[in-house]
């Protein structure tokens, strides 16, 4: 088997950590979590979260992968026992699934971005139906998607240091320069004041349960929870790093490019008098109508901008699902690094056709029904399982483990390595409240109310 080597720096880490979270979650979703859910009110609740869950799951997370050195099955075996690794195995199951869906999700936005910057979809009459025939044509889909996940295999292949750490390290930077040039380009548009305003000044009689709820999940999908990636990345941290520091920054980050991505978005959609509650085609469809009305050049370049700083930010997210079962095979089969990625590439694709096929291309897919009464696609149907369920339940089993079976003092004793002045701090006693009362129980109640949601 090869060393495991590790990540060089903090820099290294916190870039490839803040590259998995900052990804199709704060620039596709989060924009249309907000607008659906009363802008400003949604992205107050959302920050609350972002402290009191996201951050401190983190350095759960962390803290295991650290501590075992090993994968999330590895970690929970060894830091519990067989029984225990079911919640590895859990998570790295989740991490397959999530990542065959997302990829068709990158595999649009690459397609998007070639068809703007190079093709003619700008011309298009129709944005909304003309997305409804894009992502049912298959050629496009099979094509852009195993080309995302070939570049996603190749950098996987090159290993923690000269694949993932270097690629974040170049394209983390390149995303921020993107993301400030097209906010600033937006704020000049007619009326983009009005999407400021929607968006930052919060009406609060706006917050309801389904707006904490909805802000709670989109909080795990945006910071990697639950699945073990970031077990799986802690484990190659040093031990001299600050953990609650590291996992703090990784968070400031994540939030900062959701808030961003709504300061661009709103102004966008308020620029062209649209409405901010479009859902989930909001990306898909609202944008590509307002890059046109920008006139063939201009529309060009923004759009094309656009969607390039979407792929960047998916891309950094797929390496990082890519890795979970990578780092799983490699420890447990000692197989090397080249046919491991090469197995889960392939297999993730393969598992991928029937989500690329849930959108009219296969009928059986695309109305792929749970129950009476209730369409879903075979797509949407993995993120409810994998994602919207699985999450929540990966996080909610990490805290019992910690206050169970591994014990808060063992995780208070990681967290002060790399941190002299952490025992008998503050922030010991806040972490320790947090973890013990507020994330088990809030982590409970969001994936009872999602089961409930999602499948009665
Ligand atoms: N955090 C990513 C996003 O916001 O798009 C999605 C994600 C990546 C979730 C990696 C989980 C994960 F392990």
């Amino acid at each position: 088997m090869e060393s495991r080597g590790g990540f060089t720096s903090r820099l290294g880490f916190i870039a490839a950590a803040a590259g998995s979270a900052v990804g199709l979650g704060n620039i596709w979703r989060f924009p249309y979590e907000a607008g659906e859910n009363g802008g400003a009110a949604f992205l107050f609740v959302y920050l609350v979260c972002m402290v009191l869950i996201g951050w401190p799951v983190m350095v759960g997370e962390i803290a295991i992968g650290r501590r075992a050195n090993a994968n999330p099955y590895g970690a929970y075996t060894s830091l519990g026992n067989r029984n225990w690794g079911l919640v590895g195995i859990w998570g790295i199951l989740c991490g397959i699934m999530f990542l065959s869906a997302y990829n068709v999700v990158a595999g649009w936005a690459f397609g998007y971005f070639l068809g703007i910057s190079f093709g003619d979809i700008l011309s298009t009459e129709n944005h909304g139906a003309f997305f409804g025939g894009y992502t049912a044509d298959i050629t496009d889909n099979f094509f852009y998607s195993l080309a995302f996940m070939t570049i996603t295999g190749i950098i996987v292949l090159g290993g923690i240091q000269k694949g993932i750490e270097k690629a974040a390290k170049i394209l983390m930077p390149i995303l921020f320069v993107l993301l400030i040039g097209l906010i600033i380009y937006s704020l000049t548009l007619n009326n983009a004041m009005e999407g400021v305003k929607y968006y930052l000044i919060p009406d609060f009689s706006l917050i309801t349960l389904e707006t904490a709820y909805s802000a709670l999940g989109q909080a795990f999908f945006s910071l990697s929870l639950g699945m073990g990636c970031l077990i799986t990345y802690g484990s190659y941290i040093k031990k001299s790093e600050n953990i609650i520091k590291a996992a703090g920054l990784v968070t400031i980050t994540d939030t900062l490019v959701a808030f961003l991505a709504g300061l661009l978005i709103f102004p966008l959609v308020f620029s062209q008098g649209q409405s901010p509650t479009a859902g989930p085609g909001l990306v898909f469809v609202a944008l590509p109508g307002i890059f046109a009305d920008m006139g063939p050049v201009a529309g060009r370049i923004v759009g094309g901008s656009f969607f390039l700083l979407l792929c960047f930010a998916a891309l950094t997210s797929t390496i990082s699902l890519l890795e979970i079962p990578t780092t799983f095979l490699i420890e447990q089969k000692k197989w090397a690094r080249k046919k491991v990625v090469a197995l889960f590439a392939v297999l993730i694709f393969l598992i991928s056709i029937p989500s690329m096929l849930s959108h009219g291309a296969v009928d059986f897919f695309s109305n792929f029904l749970y129950y009476e009464g209730r369409n879903k696609t075979f797509f949407d149907m993995v993120f409810d399982i994998f994602s919207d369920v699985g999450l929540p339940l990966g996080g909610f089993l990490m805290m019992v483990f910690i206050l169970t079976r591994w014990k808060m003092y063992n995780l208070h004793e990681e967290l002060a390595i790399g941190n002299e002045t952490y025992p008998g701090s503050f922030m010991q006693k806040f972490m320790g409240i947090l973890l013990t009362y507020i994330c088990p129980i809030l982590l409970l109640i969001m994936f009872i109310v999602t089961l409930k949601v999602k499948f009665f």
